[in-house]
């Protein structure tokens, strides 16, 4: 009897210590050293621009509108097409009216288009796709046709879990990252937008640990 009731409490009380020992592991595990240096790099909102829609392009909104950001409503993809000058010298702008085609690992699709600076996202309470994710860029070119897609480019790899497309897609190209969200196929006559909150365009954050080695 004694000796159960003995072996009973060092049962518990190892049942604590481990217990205790998962809480401290999850806590460390939620840690999230490179999402917090991403988050760290991002500017303020832009004077002017209400948190909404069109706020923050090029920035990686899930990092955000996730339970690790704490943002409301919870996005489970979000991010912002753009324009790439072929001079240099010019910054990428937004574009709109472009359309991402995102396809979930279960074959799911969503046609989301680009607002008015750019960006477009998804709900996870609407969508909460099966990653990864396939992404693919097209033209929208007529107002009147809004179905008629033109296939613009087509992102080869996939997505593995992050929603966000400028937790990879941070401006300038490098060995480190793939540039911004780029339409290949812009007409050379479209111009930047007006009335949008200026685009984040880095430095990326990644790059300074990189060169550092
Ligand atoms: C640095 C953090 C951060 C990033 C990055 C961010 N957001 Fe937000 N967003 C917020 C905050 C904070 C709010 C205000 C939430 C509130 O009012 O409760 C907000 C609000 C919004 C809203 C309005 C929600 C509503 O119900 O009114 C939308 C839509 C939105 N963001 C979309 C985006 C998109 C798209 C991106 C990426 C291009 C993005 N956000 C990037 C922090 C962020
Ligand atoms: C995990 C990192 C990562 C995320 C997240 C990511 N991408 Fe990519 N993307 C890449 C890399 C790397 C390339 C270049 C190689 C390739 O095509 O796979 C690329 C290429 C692309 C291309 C082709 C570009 C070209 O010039 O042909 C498109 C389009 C694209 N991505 C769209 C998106 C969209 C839209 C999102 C968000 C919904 C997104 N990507 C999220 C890493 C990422």
């Amino acid at each position: 009897m004694m000796r159960s009731a003995r072996r009973l409490a060092t049962l518990a009380h190892a049942g604590a210590t481990l217990f205790a020992a998962l809480v401290a592991a999850l806590l460390v595990a939620c840690d999230d050293p490179s999402l917090d240096r991403l988050l760290d790099a991002l500017p303020d909102e832009a004077p002017g621009f209400p948190p909404g829609e069109v706020h923050r392009p090029g920035q990686p909104c899930v990092a955000c509108h996730s339970p690790y950001g704490g943002v409301e409503p919870e996005l489970s993809v979000g991010g912002t097409v753009f324009a790439v000058p072929k001079d240099d010298s010019e910054a990428p702008f937004m574009l709109e009216g472009y359309a991402v085609r995102l396809v979930d690992s279960e074959g799911e699709t969503r046609v989301l288009r680009t607002n008015r600076c750019g960006n477009f996202l998804s709900k996870k309470a609407d969508w909460d796709p099966a990653f990864p994710l396939r992404a693919e860029l097209y033209q929208v070119p007529r107002d009147d046709q809004p179905d008629v897609l033109v296939q613009d480019s087509v992102m080869a790899s996939r997505i593995g879990r992050d929603g966000s497309c400028a937790g990879c897609h941070i401006h300038p190209k490098s060995p480190f990252s793939p540039g911004v969200v780029e339409a290949l196929k812009v007409d050379a006559s479209v111009e930047p937008p007006n009335d949008c909150p200026p685009p984040w365009l880095g430095p990326d954050p990644r790059l300074p640990e990189i060169s550092a080695q």
